[in-house]
């Protein structure tokens, strides 16, 4: 763990919009260079984040020292591999609130979460005629794991709306609950709009009629406190790579009483007590659903961004992100000719908007030229670009380490572009 952190103001300010971002950023080796010649600006964290030495520290010394598999060797190394393995799994699981390390599952990302329930809960679950409700804000793996499952099933899969400004329609929420939904599974914050949503009411609502409530946390956990048990959420997924961690590892977080009615999602190696060609039995919580060598140096990455975070504080994270979205907002509406898309009164992280005339890729192009990395494209979310009527916007998302002073450098680009199209 590098040193800076100390840097950070502390706590006993009562501010919570006050972070050593200058300090913090000298962990993210990669923010330090130039693109194109300019200097780099990194705004598309909600795609992927970038990542502190911390986490490239845990995963160099894994595959220096501690290289080999888990829960299989007696000898030394692989003893410490399962030691961190393991000891990353309870800092997840007290990063987001969880009873016990059992109800944390390791998988691919939130994708693959996603799926594991869609596959596991769900088959068993769903039958034809039944209701899985989501919501217009949803990515495309929260929607299409469904659609999968509806097809398969003969089931319905029933869309909360969204108003203009991109806030799910709760009246019409409230109207879709009936005695065949078999689960919610909704976004705590979009990752095309940066919508937060009214999770709380969403599982309360749900639980009236003991319906469980999934929710995809992707882009929650990199700018929140997320307690899973204070939501009372059943099932909660996120990524490790959104939330400064490496790629390719990820989190499906389950009450362990719908865990343990689960069947496996996939067989293999770990995830069994015994084997015969008679009958296998299954191993317990968590194994039971992590099948095969895992990412081990992936989770070891995903503990070490999540001490990382933890030293920074998620309250102190929250604040200082809302102050800065408050403050890109101002000026990115300042420009002539700039419609944003997803004006939500909760928001978090990202700023999505078209410009007249131009196109998003275009857009994009032109501030790459700039050094500003922003995403454009549907967002892996095209029904929310149907519902704005648009095909693609400009995303630009903000992490901690983002500063104001970046804020208006993006913008004066944008304004760069607006001259170039006249
Ligand atoms: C809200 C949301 N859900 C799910 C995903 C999929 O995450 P991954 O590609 O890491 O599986 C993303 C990625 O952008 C996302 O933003």
């Amino acid at each position: 763990m590098s040193t800076t952190l100390s840097a950070v103001s502390a706590p006993s300010e009562h501010r919570t919009d006050v972070l050593d971002v200058a300090a913090l950023r000298r962990d993210f080796p990669a923010l330090h260079q130039t693109v194109h010649g300019k200097p780099l600006i990194y705004l598309d964290n909600a795609a992927t984040s970038q990542t502190p030495l911390a986490v490239i520290d845990a995963m160099r010394k894994f595959y220096l020292e501690d290289c080999a598999n888990v829960h299989r060797g007696v000898h030394e190394l692989s003893q410490r591999a399962t030691d961190d393995y393991e000891r990353a799994r309870t800092a997840v699981q007290k990063f987001i609130g969880a009873a016990e390390p059992e109800e944390i599952i390791y998988t691919r990302g939130t994708t693959d979460a996603l799926n594991l329930v869609a596959h596991s809960f769900g088959r068993p679950q769903v039958q034809a005629g039944d209701e899985v409700i989501i919501s217009t804000l949803e990515h495309h793996s929260n929607i299409v794991p469904w659609q999968i499952l509806c097809d398969e099933r003969g089931a319905k899969l029933r869309v909360i709306p969204i108003n203009d400004a991109g806030e799910l329609l709760m009246d019409e929420y409230a109207g879709l609950l009936n005695d065949r939904t078999r689960i919610v599974a909704v976004n705590q914050v979009s990752n095309a709009l940066g919508t937060i949503n009214p999770v709380r009411q969403i599982i309360a609502m749900a639980h009236e009629r003991g319906i469980p409530v999934l929710l995809d946390g992707a882009q929650a956990v990199p700018h929140m406190k997320v307690d899973v048990q204070e939501l009372d959420c059943d099932f909660y997924a996120f990524s490790g790579h959104k939330m400064f961690g490496p790629t390719g590892i990820g989190i499906l977080y389950g009450k362990r009483e719908l865990l343990e009615k689960m069947p496996p999602y996939q067989g293999g190696g770990d995830m069994i007590k015994s084997v015969t060609f008679e009958k296998t039995t299954y191993n317990d919580l968590p194994y039971k659903f992590e099948a095969g060598t895992p990412n081990i140096a992936g989770a070891i990455g995903l503990g070490a961004a999540i001490e990382y975070l933890n030293q920074i504080g998620m309250d102190r994270i929250a604040g200082y992100e809302k102050h800065l979205l408050d403050y890109a907002t101002e000026a990115v509406s300042a420009v002539d000719g700039i419609r944003l898309i997803g004006t939500a009164r909760e928001k978090a992280s990202v700023l999505s908007f078209i410009v007249d005339g131009v196109h998003p890729h275009d857009i994009g192009t032109i501030l790459d030229r700039e050094g500003v990395a922003v995403r454009a494209g549907h967002h892996c979310a095209q029904p929310v670009m149907d519902r704005f009527g648009v095909t693609a916007t400009t995303r630009a998302s903000l992490a901690f380490y983002n500063t104001e002073q970046e804020v208006d450098a993006f913008v004066a680009a944008v304004r760069k572009v607006k001259e170039l199209f006249g």
